[in-house]
């Protein structure tokens, strides 16, 4: 189905141009005073400066023309020059009634499909996932769900950091540890042990030891750092026993991963990592010498990026260390390479800390100097700003450690249970199973709803609060429409008719704005649009149910408009719920 506002403007647009004026003024936008009308075009204003006339009598002639239009109740033309537009309620609740039939509730798809690359999560391995990785993680999944749901081939891909120096780091430590193990023989001959020589709990207490061991300020420490960086340098090079006692790694750490990111309700296309793209560098590098673009600067190799129109100077990409060791943006850059090759993607979105903002540019101007990418390829970096605590820095435990995931997911769970059980509708073990969803309906919501570039603070409190705008209120909101369906059976309703009230009509309006809505989202990579929307539909719900006696209305067929009306309203909020990564209980 077309959009509302293109519908309204393509009544607008031949009468504009039968006025003599360009059919390009008839552009339409939502009112921003809702109690003077629903609907605004300013065309009119625009169009006097280019015919020199009075905005009035441009918006007088086209309003003339359009009077008797049957999609208006009301159009005319005010002050200075606007034309103001209420719908006639037929219309508007044929429209509902449309979408209520059509697939997607209606969606306008996109007419040409683009495949998409959606670079999120980007957790590194062996090392435990922390609250820096939630947003990387809830934002991604969202992106991601967004665009397939709008129609495009949307691949979502974890990009692991997998090839650092905290697998060295792991290796030394496991040599201090357990020096018999086979994989520290040089002169071992046969298979290396299937059997992966720690569990994910020694994994994990395994790599923070050997960090802390590296950073000590002494000969110890000194010397264990060399061991590790030389370690990952064999490792990186393709020393076997280094490579099977990697494999391991990978292995135990991946398993606990896919746990994570599924407890999250977050999936991924492909898990693949920075180690994947390690055999597209040497070609990578060797193309960029060829093309005359990477030189040797200080022993480094360095690609320019610079640009005329930069406002402050940025700095060479480094390709290679005069150690001869890659880095993060070789990295990227070859995995490029590698996604060019398997999918060509039309479009990348990189879903990362904005501290990463000025290594994302670097690597967009590489791919595109060197052609690895067309120069007109869209490359977006959404770059996220930092959870803090309320004490506005990085969020913390109470002990002031960093904050994991699982811990932190532990504690929401409890206090949306909380919230639950002062509610006394469920049991207490039913309290327990929703509190999963309803907690990370408050985690998710609480981090979508902020313009992804902006830190926020993470309040439990005001997240698992069952008003104002957050997760629980919008499940609640849903919940309380599945329970006025379930006590009619749901069976009896019927076509939506004209509203009769002022908050039904405001119900009706706010949801044919989910068309809308929902493409601008993703247009912008902006879910806290969603949000908005759903924060917006849910009060126009609960206010046109505060207003209604849905169930004891006596004539049926109101009866039946009304229960479809809000069986609508909680079609759309499920959708778009769905695409922040939600779903909503039956009962909470
Ligand atoms: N592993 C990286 C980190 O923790 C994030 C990876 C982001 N994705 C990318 N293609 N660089 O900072």
């Amino acid at each position: 189905m077309k959009k509302i506002l293109d519908l309204i403007a393509g009544e607008l647009k031949p009468i504009f141009a039968q006025c003599g004026y360009d059919e390009a003024y008839a552009k339409v936008n939502l009112s921003n005073r809702p109690d003077l009308c629903e609907y605004q075009c300013n065309g009119a204003m625009a169009a006097a400066k280019a015919y020199r006339k009075k905005p009035i009598e441009i918006a007088g002639e086209v309003v003339e023309k359009a009077a008797g239009n049957p999609m208006f109740a009301e159009i005319s033309a005010v002050m200075p020059g606007f034309i103001n537009i209420r719908l006639n309620g037929e219309w508007l609740a044929d429209y509902l009634n449309g979408m209520r039939e059509q697939k997607k509730l209606g969606l306008e798809e996109p007419e040409k499909p683009e495949t998409i690359i959606v670079d999120y999560g980007g957790a590194n391995v062996a090392k435990p996932l922390h609250v820096g990785h939630l947003r990387a993680a809830i934002i991604g999944e969202s992106v991601k769900r967004m665009g397939s749901f709008l129609g495009h081939h949307v691949i979502g891909d974890v990009h692991l950091g997998d090839w650092g120096l905290q697998m060295g780091l792991i290796i030394e430590e496991l040599r201090d540890r357990k020096p018999d193990l086979p994989y520290f023989d040089e002169n071992f001959q046969g298979e290396y042990p299937q059997e992966p020589p720690f569990t994910i709990s020694e994994l994990e207490e395994i790599y923070p030891a050997a960090s802390a061991k590296s950073k000590e300020d002494s000969e110890a420490g000194r010397a264990f750092k060399e061991r590790a960086q030389t370690a990952t340098f064999r490792l990186q090079n393709g020393y076997a026993p280094y490579r099977a006692i990697w494999q391991h790694i990978m292995n135990v750490s991946l398993a606990d991963l896919k746990k994570n990111y599924d407890s999250l309700n977050v999936h991924f296309d492909l898990w693949k990592g920075e180690s994947d793209a390690q055999p597209y560098i040497p070609g990578l590098i060797q193309d960029l010498i060829d093309k005359g673009l990477a030189y040797e600067s200080q022993g480094a190799l360095v690609v320019d990026i610079a640009e005329e129109t930069d406002s402050k100077e940025l700095p060479p990409c480094i390709i290679r260390k005069s150690d001869g060791a890659a880095l993060y943006a070789t990295s990227d850059l070859a995995t490029i390479v590698e996604r060019e090759k398997d999918f060509h993607p039309d479009h990348y979105i990189y879903v990362v800390d904005k501290r990463q903002d000025l290594h994302f540019t670097q690597v967009f101007r590489v791919a595109k100097k060197a052609g690895i990418v067309s120069p007109d390829r869209k490359m977006d970096f959404l770059g996220f700003g930092t959870m803090n605590g309320r004490d506005g820095k990085p969020y913390k435990t109470r002990e002031g450690g960093v904050m994991r995931l699982e811990r932190l997911i532990a504690e929401v769970n409890e206090a949306a249970y909380q919230k639950i059980m002062d509610n006394r509708t469920v049991s207490q073990e039913e309290a327990r199973e929703t509190a999963k969803i309803v907690g990370l309906s408050a985690l998710k919501y609480g981090d979508l709803s902020n313009q992804a570039a902006k830190d926020y603070v993470f309040d439990i409190d005001r997240f698992t609060s069952f008003e104002g705008n957050t997760g629980p209120y919008i499940l609640y909101t849903i919940v309380r429409i599945k329970s006025i369906l379930s006590k009619d059976g749901g069976q009896s309703c019927g076509p939506i008719l004209p509203s009769v009230t002022e908050a039904e009509r405001a119900l009706q309006l706010e949801i044919t704005k989910y068309n809308e809505v929902l493409n601008t989202s993703f247009e912008e990579i902006a879910p806290h649009k969603i949000c908005q929307y759903v924060y917006d539909l849910s009060n126009a719900c609960n206010r046109f149910y505060h207003d209604t006696r849905i169930i004891t209305e006596e004539n049926q067929a109101q009866k039946a408009s009304w229960l479809s009306l809000v069986s609508l309203a909680k079609d759309v909020l499920e959708v778009c719920i769905g695409l922040l990564g939600i779903e909503a209980p039956d009962r909470m």
